[in-house]
C-alpha cells in the first residue's frame, strides 16, 4: 500500500464537487495546482469521473475503478509511495477508510444539491491541519492540507 493516500478535491462552499455526475467541473480555479502536485504519481478515480475528464491525465499512472474493484486490492496494485484519490464523490467515500491526506480547495459557490465530497460517508475522520498553499489571493481561494488522525 502507498505510504501517502492522498484525497484532492474542489468543493464548494456547501461541500458539493459536482452539480451532476457528468459535469465538466470548469469552476475550479486548483488545475495548475492539482498537476503540478499530481504529476509523477498514481491518480485513483471512479469511471464517472474517467468519463467526464475524457483522456487519460499524462505524466500520471491513471488507475480507473469501477463497483467490482476491492479499494484494498487497487491501493496494493500501486507502485508509487504517494497516490492521490481524484473523485469522485462515490470513489472518495470508498477509499475514506484508507486515505492519509485531504488536500481541500472550497471554492464560492453554493449548489445546494449535486455531488457530494463523500457520497455514502460512513465513518467519521478526524483531520490535524498541516498548510494551506494559496491559489488566487484576491479571489481568497486556498488549498488546505490536512493529514488524518489516527484513531
Ligand atoms: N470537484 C472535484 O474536485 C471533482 C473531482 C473529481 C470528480 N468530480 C466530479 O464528480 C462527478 C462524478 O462523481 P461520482 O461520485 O458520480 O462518480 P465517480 O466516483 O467518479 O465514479 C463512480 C464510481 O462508483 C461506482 N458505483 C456506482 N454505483 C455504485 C454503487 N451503487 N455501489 C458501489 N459503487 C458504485 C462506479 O462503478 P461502475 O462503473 O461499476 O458503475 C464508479 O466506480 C463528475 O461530475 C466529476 O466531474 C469533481
Amino acid at each position: 500500500m502507498p505510504k501517502e493516500i492522498i484525497l484532492i478535491a474542489a468543493v464548494t462552499i456547501d461541500g458539493f464537487i459536482a452539480r451532476h455526475n457528468k459535469e465538466v467541473i470548469s469552476w475550479s480555479l486548483d488545475l495548475p495546482l492539482f498537476k503540478k502536485q499530481t504529476i509523477g504519481h498514481s491518480i485513483i478515480m471512479g469511471s464517472n469521473t474517467r468519463k467526464v475528464i475524457s483522456k487519460e491525465l499524462s505524466g500520471r499512472k491513471n488507475i480507473v475503478v469501477t463497483r467490482k474493484d476491492d479499494p484494498v486490492l487497487v491501493l496494493n496494485n500501486v507502485i508509487t509511495n504517494r497516490c492521490f484519490i481524484i473523485g469522485g464523490g462515490i470513489t472518495y467515500s470508498r477509499f475514506s477508510p484508507f486515505i492519509t491526506h485531504m488536500y481541500v480547495t472550497p471554492h464560492p459557490f453554493i449548489f445546494g444539491k449535486g455531488i457530494r465530497l463523500f457520497e455514502n460517508f460512513t465513518k467519521e475522520i478526524n483531520l490535524q491541519f498541516k498548510k494551506i498553499i494559496t491559489v488566487d489571493e484576491s479571489k481568497g481561494i486556498h488549498q488546505y492540507q490536512y493529514k488524518v488522525e489516527k484513531v
